[in-house]
């Protein structure tokens, strides 16, 4: 089984091709950070025009680098949602014409779905060999921040999200206060590295330990007013600012994921998403999950961010949906994979 995925939800181009077991034998990623950068975040209308242009080139590569045809491709595999309408429209719409063209199978497929079994690639598991079902998934990116617990495939319990700011987007708004470079995130992380954690005593919200949920706007406030109190900041005083507001970021997620974890009675925990890149986040985790003997699933980094692989491999996994629905299948901007919880007040 040969399956082709694109990936277009927001401003990375992916195209990438799978085998049957799951290996990547292609996985081409056109980024359009340069295009955003000097707008200081995603233009909707410049990512859709941009997902256009690279695309067809996209597919042209990754075929050759896994040297195959599309003759030889089983099924397309796409992510319709949750994401930019327009820049989704482009992935669905190639992912369509292929399969009306062609008759070959198609399977439509959620972004942070697609995130959160990324680690069942053949080299998507840091720890070297892929979860047990059940396990706890940390899906953190810069739209999503949410914690599930994975019974199976398509089988998905949301135990909580977070109330306001997703963590990259915390992340991607602080840069920006703290005047660094876009993307927000790998600044931070990159700054973070000369800083002192512990610098600035930011708050870790939502710490009562009745839910699974996050809030990283208070944290976000936390960092401006103490800009404004420090008036003019140095190079040293910035990388304090960036490591200490990472390490109220890290904690609340470590400590959620792990509570999490401890509720269900579930010893596996997969992180996942653009936020797991973080390599405080991955040290963290690490420590944590050593020191409570909980088995650790840390997506390889290269496939953290968005790309096709996770999605075509998802596509693996996944039902194809019959082909004549194929015409009208449609992208969604936003909804949740999995029924939402509310836990009782734990322990
Ligand atoms: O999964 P992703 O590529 O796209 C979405 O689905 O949103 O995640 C992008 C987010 C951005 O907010 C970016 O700043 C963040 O992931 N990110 C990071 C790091 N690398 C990317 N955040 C913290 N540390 C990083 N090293
Ligand atoms: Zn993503």
């Amino acid at each position: 089984m040969l399956t082709l995925g694109f990936e277009s939800s927001c401003d990375e181009t992916a195209v990438a091709l799978v085998d049957g077991q799951g290996r990547v034998l292609a996985s081409q990623i056109s980024s359009q950070v340069p295009i955003h950068a000097r707008y200081g975040g995603v233009v909707p209308e410049l990512a859709s025009r941009n997902h256009l242009m690279a695309m067809l080139p996209l597919l042209e590569r990754a075929l050759e680098t896994a040297g195959v045809t599309l003759a030889q491709v089983d099924r397309i595999a796409v992510t319709n949602g949750p994401g930019l309408m327009g820049a989704l429209l482009m992935g669905v719409q190639a992912a369509k014409t292929l399969a009306l063209t062609t008759g070959k199978e198609l399977v439509p497929i959620h972004h942070v779905e697609a995130h959160i079994t990324a680690v069942f690639l053949a080299d998507g598991d840091d720890s070297g060999t892929a979860p047990g079902f059940p396990y706890i998934a940390l899906a953190v990116s810069g739209g999503h921040s949410s914690i599930y617990e994975v019974r199976a495939i398509g089988d998905y319990r949301r135990l909580g999200s977070t109330l306001d700011d997703a963590a990259g987007e915390a992340f991607d708004k602080v840069a920006r206060l703290l005047g660094l470079p876009y993307p927000g995130g790998v600044s931070i992380d990159r700054i973070s590295k000369t800083g002192n954690p512990k610098a600035f005593d930011f708050p870790r919200a939502m710490r009562r330990k009745d839910n699974f949920s996050f809030s990283f706007s208070g944290l976000k406030t936390a960092v401006r007013n103490q800009l404004a109190q420090l008036g003019a900041v140095d190079e040293a005083q910035r990388a304090d600012l960036a490591a200490s507001f990472q390490e109220a970021v890290v904690d609340s997620l470590v400590e959620k994921t792990l509570q999490a974890a401890r509720f269900c009675g579930i010893r596996e925990v997969v992180v996942a998403g653009g936020v797991a890149a973080n390599s405080r986040l991955r040290s963290k985790f690490t420590a944590a999950c050593q020191e409570q003997d909980v088995k650790l699933h840390l997506t390889a980094f290269k496939y953290c961010g968005d790309n096709a692989a996770m999605v075509a491999g998802l596509g693996l996994l996944r039902a194809p949906i019959p082909q004549d629905q194929v015409a009208g299948l449609e992208p969604f901007a936003s909804g949740e994979i999995g029924t939402a919880f509310v836990p009782p007040d734990l322990p």
